[in-house]
């Protein structure tokens, strides 16, 4: 463990103090009910984290309305209904030692039913190109609304904040990018313009839930795209995040339309791929900054944070891989850990609509 010691010093977020810098990133499983209910197995996959250490877990994606579902077995956080569920998920976290955070989300574009700021084309291939509906001021009031309720609810399941997913491309995404957002009302045009939604959307859920829970903010620096949001812009926006009352960035670059190109791809398979941008990130805010992206040693975790590049690391694959990497840390057994391969077997699974697995665990107890 001593190699290790500066993982384990603690950091304060919001109203919480984290008793590691390991943390879980959210990561869609397709282990929800059909009915968007919260799962048993969904329920064990993170208490199993939770129990081996990890200090802070982010729930996956969970849609704040059923129009804006991406993919089938989502959890949903869009009526009371699903909080039974919430309730019985954030409890096994909390009690398995971990605290809880949900990830809450809108696909915009790539909603069941996709809407967008504007009717920009998706082309994510050839075959499946979407035009998707604008929004009106009125539906986007809404939304901004039920991003607020959906956080009260989480409080209320007993979760100790949201993290609101402003990444990926997804809706919120969608607003600030210059290529999706093409409106000429208050809401596009101007860099002040395409960030008043995720500024609205963060307003809307403080409100809901109050000042003492964690708010997160899962981040995009830069689009990765000649003519997508970039880091110039991003650094403003992570200023005005924190001003908004945000307690951290989980920075992650990049969207759908971007990664797979060969030059990211080959950028997002080396390990830390993300780690000077985030370091950029960190250097314009005072609120903890969390790296994501091929963190897969404890070694290169470690240097991150001794070097001072991030606040904590988010892990998905590593600890999808792995459940036990944080406790084989602890109990100096590191060369038993079980490294993602990177051969996006589980991401594959899920966009069909299947359980993920990891072809790792046949080297684990999983
Ligand atoms: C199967 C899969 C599901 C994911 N689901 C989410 C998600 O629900 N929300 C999110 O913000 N990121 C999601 N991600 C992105 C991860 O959180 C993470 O940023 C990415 O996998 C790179 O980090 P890693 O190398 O630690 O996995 C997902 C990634 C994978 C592979």
């Amino acid at each position: 463990m001593k190699a290790f010691q500066t993982l384990f010093i603690p950091l304060n977020i919001g109203n919480l103090v984290l008793k590691n810098r390991i943390t879980l990133a959210p990561m869609f499983l397709c282990y929800g009910n059909p009915d968007g209910t919260v799962s048993e197995k969904t329920i064990e996959f993170y208490a199993r984290r939770a129990k081996a250490g990890v200090s802070l877990i982010v729930v996956e994606a969970s849609a704040v309305d059923s129009k804006g579902m991406g993919l089938s077995r989502m959890i949903r956080a869009d009526s009371d209904n699903y909080i039974k569920g919430l309730s019985k998920l954030a409890k096994a976290i909390k009690d398995a030692g971990g605290y809880a955070v949900l990830q809450l989300y809108h696909g915009g574009r790539y909603s069941q039913q996709p809407i967008a700021p504007s009717p920009v084309e998706t082309y994510l291939s050839p075959e499946k190109k979407i035009i998707p509906q604008a929004m009106s001021i009125d539906e986007i009031t809404e939304l901004i609304n039920k991003f607020g309720e959906a956080a009260e609810r989480a409080i209320y399941a007993g979760f100790n904040g949201v993290e609101l997913h402003g990444a990926s491309g997804y809706l919120v995404a969608q607003f600030i990018s210059p290529r999706t957002n093409k409106r000429t009302d208050k809401y596009g045009g101007s860099f002040e313009n395409r960030i008043r939604f995720p500024l609205e959307v963060v307003a809307s859920v403080r409100e809901h839930m109050g000042k003492e829970y964690l708010l997160g903010y899962r981040f995009l620096p830069d689009e990765w795209l000649p003519d997508g949001f970039k880091l110039n812009e991003g650094k403003i926006l992570a200023r005005r995040l924190e001003k908004a009352s945000v307690n951290y960035l989980s920075c992650n670059a990049g969207t759908y339309e971007s990664w797979f190109l060969p030059d990211i791809m080959k950028r997002t398979s080396k390990h830390g791929y993300q780690v000077d941008i985030t370091y950029e990130i960190k250097k314009e805010v005072k609120i903890p900054v969390f790296a994501n992206g091929r963190i897969n040693t404890p070694d290169l975790a470690e240097e991150i944070i001794r070097k001072g590049k991030a606040d904590a690391v988010a892990l998905a694959r590593p600890l999808f891989a792995d459940p036990e990497f944080i406790q084989k840390i602890f109990e100096n057994r590191t060369d038993q850990i079980v490294e993602c391969a990177n051969d996006m077997q589980c991401g594959r699974l899920t966009m069909q609509g299947l359980d993920a697995v990891c072809s790792q665990w046949k080297k684990v107890n999983a």
